[in-house]
């Protein structure tokens, strides 16, 4: 197993009480002329280098780095795996048609679940992988992958099977989460497919081992807070965790319930109200931004500002997919949170770090660089991590480091 050692100028451990709610996630420790040491793919030291302990740093080589050291992003809201693009949607939408015009036309969730259902298993992971890859080299060292593009009992099932099969190729950690009610199958009423999904699907995701969570799309055009509700009950009931989209294109209750209802995250959220943010301010749940589909929708934008003074865990996400979504990148990800929601960039990098990885319940192993987590981090080009958020499009991260192995260098 790996061991190694690096001397960095500047050191972002992400350290501290876990999930960071609201302004704490302002103060980001940058420890300078840092250390960071592991052994068997685990970290053993990370601190002032002038404070190594001799039995972290023992017979080890130190390498110096220019770049700062920042823990592998987790990306904890994604819909991988998919199939196809729908770039004449986005077109459509620039040209002034709605995101529910081109849902109900037959575009949107219907049109990727055709497409996905009418590729092979095999060009389905043809098309993932190197998505895949692309994540790896900006960054992503934990991701979440969902179902929600089968809309059948036995689509569900095939896309979770794949979103396994998907996880266990690619180099990150990841978890895979059944959303469960994305859109009304054709044929169904949306009556007809949440009973389906709480007699049938669900019981039989969790009986095969595939999934961890169970996520609902809350919106007029999809579920209502009453098929939440009964979703989350089943959900909890086969031993899967809970989570939700809520008050995207519009508001709908849905982020207090999800929070009374215990749901680890309750994403988007552009339209959440003042019960809401209250909500997530005081329990349990992550409040889970999504910049860059905020960008491509045009919707308006979540009230970041609030959730933070109000207290919530603030994580930030991809939400990668086909149409509202397509962008992979988590650099990405914290630059159009700083921008668009005049994030602080330690907060963004909290965001993207260790209240992601909580979200995904994956935080007593990742998320942050401390004795005994993964050493799972990133060599920037820049001695300081507010750089990411500085230079939009730009790929700041130039080795991708997964339990303590190199596994993603940048070309340029
Ligand atoms: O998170 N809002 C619902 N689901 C996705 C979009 C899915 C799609 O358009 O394919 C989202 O934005
Ligand atoms: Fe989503």
């Amino acid at each position: 197993m790996s061991s190694g050692l690096i001397l960095t100028p500047a050191l972002a451990t992400a350290a501290g009480p876990v999930p960071r709610r609201g302004r704490e996630m302002d103060r980001l420790e940058l420890i300078p002329d840092a250390a960071l040491a592991w052994r068997d793919g685990l970290v053993t030291y990370a601190g002032p280098a002038a404070e190594l302990p001799a039995e972290a740093g023992l017979r080890l080589e130190p390498r110096s780095v220019e770049g700062a050291v920042v823990p592998g992003f987790v990306d904890c809201h994604t819909h991988l795996p998919f199939f196809g693009w729908r770039a004449d949607e986005y077109e459509a939408k620039l040209a002034g048609q709605s995101y529910r015009d081109l849902h109900g036309g037959g575009g949107g969730i219907a049109r990727s679940s055709q497409l996905l259902a009418s590729a092979s298993d095999r060009e389905v992971m043809d098309f993932c992988r190197p998505l895949a890859a692309e994540m790896l080299a900006r960054g992503t060292a934990a991701v979440e992958l969902k179902t929600g593009y089968g809309l059948s009992v036995e689509g569900e099932l095939r896309q979770a099977r794949l979103a396994m099969e998907l996880g266990v190729a690619i180099p990150p950690a990841f978890t895979v989460t059944l959303l469960a009610c994305h859109a009304v199958p054709p044929g169904l009423t949306r009556v007809e497919w949440v009973e389906t999904a709480c007699r049938e699907l669900i019981p039989a995701a969790s009986r095969e081992g595939l999934v961890s969570a169970v996520d609902v799309y809350v919106e007029d055009i999809a579920f209502s807070v009453d098929d939440f509700r009964r979703i989350a009950a089943v959900a909890r009931g086969n031993g899967l965790a809970v989570r939700c989209h809520a008050d995207q294109l519009g508001p709908s209750g849905g982020a207090e319930v999800a929070v009374r209802a215990g749901a680890r995250n309750v994403d988007h959220l552009n339209h959440v109200g003042a019960d809401g943010i209250r909500a997530l301010g005081e329990g349990t749940t992550a409040a889970v931004l999504v910049p860059v589909a905020d960008l491509v929708t045009a919707e308006q934008v979540p009230p970041a500002a609030e959730l933070l003074d109000a207290g919530a865990a603030v994580a930030l996400a991809t939400d990668f997919n086909p149409g509202t979504s397509p962008n992979l990148s988590m650099p990405e990800v914290i630059a159009a949170g700083c921008a668009l929601y005049r994030m602080s960039p330690n907060a963004a990098l909290i965001a993207a770090t260790i209240n992601a990885a909580w979200a995904l319940g994956m935080d007593a192993e990742r998320g942050s660089l401390e004795k005994g987590k993964a050493a799972d981090f990133l060599i920037l080009d820049a001695p300081h991590p507010a750089m990411i958020p500085y230079r939009p499009g730009h790929n700041p991260v130039v080795e991708t480091w997964l339990g303590g192995r190199l596994m993603a260098t940048r070309a340029t």
